[in-house]
């Protein structure tokens, strides 16, 4: 039998609270601290990365476990290729690696790989890596891990108004057609449900350009933890506290209840 740590004996059992039919259907995750974490320890910032697919790997299985079925993870936005290129390079190696590496297992776990951005823009060896580990999960059905690479809000709105702006100089769409879900279809996250649930690590609390449209109505959960330390009872623990609110949708506290009950 596997042997406790200290802090896993003063634990509260977390997931035994868990209300199963209350749990998130789509939990999207900012990740952020892996620099942090490394520096505090001596080390250089890429360990910190390299700490946080341990991190990655824990959350996935736990969140499938307890019935989450999308899983959003802002593994690398728009604007980190603003970081100095070693450390640019090292993320898109990682990334290969933990792909290639982890291909086996998620099938084993039902795990399907789709991803969100602007892919044909990162190194060959990531996109095509990529693509495989897309193909090789398609037809796992027990939970959908969404990478978002080279994603930004602000990327993707610009497309979709790109892409309604084409179809109403074609004369295909009428601006007076253009509706919500016009919009939705025409964004990366098309076919996805949006989150309930936004985590941010690291004690920051700001959207970074994150699902800014499919974040509309999400409840926030924000944690002083840095990403490499969040583990599976952390992820409880941000799922008990989506569970102790309430989500009103802009109605009243009354007419929540009223549906409900
Ligand atoms: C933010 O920490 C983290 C990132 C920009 C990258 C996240 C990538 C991984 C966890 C590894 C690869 C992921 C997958 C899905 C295989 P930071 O560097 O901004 O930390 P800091 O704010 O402390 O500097």
């Amino acid at each position: 039998m596997a042997r406790l740590s200290g802090r896993q004996k003063n634990m509260p059992n977390l997931q035994s609270q868990i209300a199963l039919e209350n749990v998130p259907k789509h939990i999207a995750i900012i990740m952020d601290g892996n620099g942090r974490w490394a520096k505090q320890k001596g080390m250089p910032r890429v360990l910190g990365h390299r700490s946080g697919v341990k991190s990655v790997r824990e959350v996935t299985e736990a969140a499938a476990q307890i019935g989450v079925q999308y899983l959003t993870l802002y593994a690398f936005s728009t604007e980190n290729w603003n970081r100095p290129p070693a450390e640019v390079t090292a993320l898109m190696t990682l990334l290969v690696e933990t792909i290639k590496g982890e291909i086996r297992d998620l099938n084993k776990n039902g795990v399907r790989l789709v991803a969100i951005g602007e892919l044909s823009s990162l190194p060959s060896a990531t996109y095509k890596t990529l693509m495989q580990g897309i193909e090789e999960t398609k037809n796992n059905t027990r939970i959908t891990l969404v990478l978002a690479l080279n994603y930004s809000s602000k990327w993707e709105l610009t497309q979709a108004t790109r892409l309604i702006a084409e179809q109403v100089q074609a004369g295909t769409l009428k601006p007076e057609d253009i509706s919500e879900t016009t919009i939705e279809t025409m964004l990366a996250t098309r076919g996805i449900p949006d989150p309930d649930l936004l985590v941010r690590t690291s004690g920051e609390a700001r959207l970074s350009n994150f699902l800014l449209w499919q974040l509309a109505y999400a409840e926030l959960y924000f944690t002083p933890v840095f990403w490499p330390d969040f583990g599976k009872n952390e992820l409880y623990e941000a799922i008990l506290s989506y569970q102790k609110r309430e989500r009103r949708f802009g109605q009243t506290s009354e007419q929540v209840d009223q549906k409900s009950s």
